[in-house]
């Protein structure tokens, strides 16, 4: 096996490819892109199955900002006959002699084609799952500590078959987190806080790092999809930007607004948990920004978008977080850094950093 897939969205396929490319030649790992305009998948072709295999096994998936998932292909597309699909996926499997999968996940590309394949998708698992059990390469039962076989299709006569490792793919189906848009929220961007907390902060942790009575600051808060976040968790909001914000939210007591520049307010306490910034501005600018904040101690984590309607936009985040990495270590702090494009970002992504 020598080729990875990728998932990401549709339109950043040059972004997925230049971050594989280069994050596995940093671990000694060589090979080229496969990729086509706006399918929502790459395929990494590594030049040594070996390297690959252990690159896949030992290099953390949560580093990766642009894929949503990753597996290793078992065998190049299969041409799958449409009135019996499922004996050539069994064979396939077979003749790798692939055994004790613990899950099945049928998937498709998230583009307006590949989204007209769900239902096929949803059809086929069930009498799927049935013939691999049968064939021993699935476990009888479901066990979600076994790896994951992946059937992707592409269309309904072709498909990639592939393996991924529980402790080290998306426990996603398709890589994706679908979450409800709560109907008292006052923008879509709501959802987008709702993932990087999903994402970056595990759930035993939230009652101590995402919990009533903290404060949080909120730059370019307006109309306040991500300020109801932090309200809904309780929190105490400061929320800084010229425009307004929902009526809803400043009702709750819990919101004071300061129609500033986001650039030049500073917190008068050292009181101040969590700090959020979505405003539209550099992405230079910005992680500069949030440098300064953990510098001054104004705040002990935060979550920020880098928007990036650039051409290079793989080459801005990695300059803007190693910008950040060497502020803040010469400033000798201790820090944990995650980014992601997650699902809900559009041109963008998410990033955060956790002072220790
Ligand atoms: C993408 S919107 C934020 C949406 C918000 N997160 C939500 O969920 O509703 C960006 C906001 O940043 C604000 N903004 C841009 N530059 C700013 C600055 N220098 N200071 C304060 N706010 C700024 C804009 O007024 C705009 O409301």
């Amino acid at each position: 096996m020598n080729q990875l897939l990728l998932y990401c969205r549709s339109g950043f396929e040059k972004e997925c490819a230049g971050e594989i490319q280069d994050k596995a030649s940093q671990q000694g790992v060589f090979g080229f892109c496969k990729l086509s305009k706006d399918a929502a998948f790459v395929i990494f072709e590594a030049y040594e199955s070996e390297a690959l295999a252990t690159f896949y096994r030992d290099y953390d998936f949560t580093n990766l900002i642009f894929a949503r998932q990753w597996f290793l292909l078992v065998d190049d597309l299969l041409q799958l006959n449409p009135a019996d699909r499922i004996s050539t996926v069994v064979e396939t499997a077979l003749a790798a002699e692939l055994s004790a999968f613990g899950e099945l996940r049928v998937e498709y590309p998230e583009t307006n084609d590949g989204k007209t394949l769900s239902t096929l998708a949803r059809k086929l698992t069930v009498p799927l799952r049935q013939s691999l059990r049968k064939a021993g390469v699935l476990l009888q039962k479901e066990n979600s500590r076994a790896a994951v076989l992946h059937l992707f299709m592409l269309s309904g006569s072709s498909a990639y078959l592939g393996i991924s490792y529980p402790e080290n793919n998306s426990p996603l189906e398709n890589g994706i987190m679908r979450l409800k848009f709560p109907a008292d929220a006052p923008s879509r961007s709501t959802l987008k806080l709702e993932e990087a907390f999903l994402q970056f902060i595990p759930k035993d942790e939230w009652d101590t790092r995402l919990t009533s009575g903290m404060r949080a600051v909120d730059l370019g808060a307006c109309p306040g999809g991500w300020t109801y976040q932090l309200v809904k968790r309780s929190m105490m909001v400061t929320a800084i930007d010229n425009g307004m914000m929902a009526q809803s939210l400043m009702d709750t007591g819990q919101v004071k607004h300061f129609q500033v520049d986001g650039f030049k307010f500073s917190p008068d306490k050292k009181n101040v948990y969590w700090l959020v910034c979505d405003m539209i501005e550099k992405p230079q600018r910005v992680g500069q920004l949030v440098c300064d904040w953990l510098i001054n101690e104004w705040c002990q984590e935060s979550i920020f978008n880098l928007k990036l309607p650039m051409k290079k936009r793989y080459e801005t985040v990695v300059e803007v977080l190693d910008m950040m990495r060497q502020k803040l270590d010469e400033a000798g702090l201790d820090v944990e850094f995650q980014a992601k494009h997650l699902y809900h970002d559009r041109e963008e992504v998410t990033v955060h950093v956790r002072k220790f």
